[in-house]
């Protein structure tokens, strides 16, 4: 079989572990691998490598992603689906392995609906993929936000300050909640619920009176005041309809110095979170996704995903890993706020 594979949509450590993966499995069983570059964009200008052994040597430690990736939505080009179709029988692709989060697992969606033979594998940072408990990139995002975190605290205690750190996340609180309470947050502010400034003054003010003279706020990007909308980075769209979000940490860190008198100070995360080298758990978990997905090509299961229920790695339909967004589980955040003030 000829099998292409993509990655489309944020980078985020793993997605190496997850091609390396399909390559030798692939490869061990007589089948040829090609590379798509830069997510949909490729499949639409038909830009593609061989993927041989050579190819994905050394890349298992990697971040990012040998093909390169992009936000292109073949949706919002003039027959972007059907120069995708074309192209797809042109390169004599037998399937299509399309590694990616809600936006590239949309357009795979719809796809495979209108009969790609594709298949899917979910990642994101964000872990906001409804179809499965976890997607890779994730653990590494937070162990960095979490490293980062323990940093912000020994500053933040020598120089008796509160310091608000923004994670990325989009619109759920995953990162925040896990590298919040992983990295011991005297607060943790999710999109989830809307921002109370009172109750986070309050706390700090709390935490102070005990004799603590420092805190640690941990705000996803995505998180809101009370009544208030989120706060971008920038107002224009991409191909998918996503704003930039960011700020929210500058925003709050003002309120909080106003209303407390303590100095406050900010530190935004940002891309940091999505690069450099994955963690064991993602290595292997993508590593998992990838064989997996490679055993569902040979199987004909197309329009599936594969997915990762408790410690099993399993196939879903593709269209359930968009249906909705996964939020932050309540039960989890309530051990969180156990450690608030
Ligand atoms: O979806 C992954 C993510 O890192 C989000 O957490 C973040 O909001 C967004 O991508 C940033 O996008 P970009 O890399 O285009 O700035």
């Amino acid at each position: 079989m000829r099998i292409g594979i993509l990655t489309g949509g944020g980078d985020c450590p793993g997605l190496n572990a997850v091609i390396r993966a399909i390559v030798r499995k692939a490869i061990s069983n007589g089948d040829e691998t090609i590379g798509i570059k830069y997510g949909w964009k490729g499949m639409l200008e038909k830009d593609i490598l061989k993927l041989d052994l050579d190819a994905v040597s050394g890349i298992l430690p990697r971040g990012g992603t040998i093909l390169g990736t992009s936000r292109t939505n073949p949706y919002k080009k003039e027959n972007g689906p059907s120069i995708i179709k074309k192209n797809f029988e042109e390169v004599g692709l037998n399937a299509l392995i399309a590694i990616g989060g809600e936006d590239t697992l949309g357009v795979a969606t719809k796809l495979a609906i209108d009969g790609l033979a594709i298949v899917g594998v979910p990642k994101t940072i964000d872990n906001d993929l409804e179809a499965t408990d976890f997607t890779f990139g994730f653990d590494t995002a937070v162990n960095i936000a979490m490293e980062c975190i323990d940093r912000l605290h020994t500053t933040a205690e020598s120089h008796n300050r509160v310091i608000a750190v923004e994670v990325m996340g989009r619109h759920a609180g995953w990162i925040a909640t896990y590298a919040g309470i992983a990295g011991g947050a005297d607060f943790i502010l999710i999109p989830e619920i809307p921002i109370d400034i009172e109750q986070v003054c309050d706390a700090i003010k709390k935490r102070h009176s005990r004799g603590k003279k420092f805190s640690i706020i941990v705000v996803a990007e995505g998180a809101t005041l009370k009544d208030s909308d989120v706060i971008l980075q920038e107002k224009k769209l991409d191909e998918f309809g996503h704003v930039r979000l960011g700020g929210i940490a500058d925003v709050l860190a003002k309120i909080i110095e106003e209303r407390t008198g303590f100095e406050t100070r900010t530190t935004i995360l940002g891309h940091i979170q999505r690069g450099g080298s994955p963690t064991a758990f993602d290595r292997i978990l993508g590593t998992r996704f990838g064989i997996k997905a490679y055993d569902l090509v040979k199987e004909k299961k197309f329009g599936r995903m594969v997915s990762l229920r408790g410690t099993e790695i399993v196939d879903v339909p593709l269209q359930d890993a968009t249906k909705q967004l996964k939020t932050v589980n309540m039960t989890l955040y309530e051990v969180a706020k156990t450690f608030f003030g």
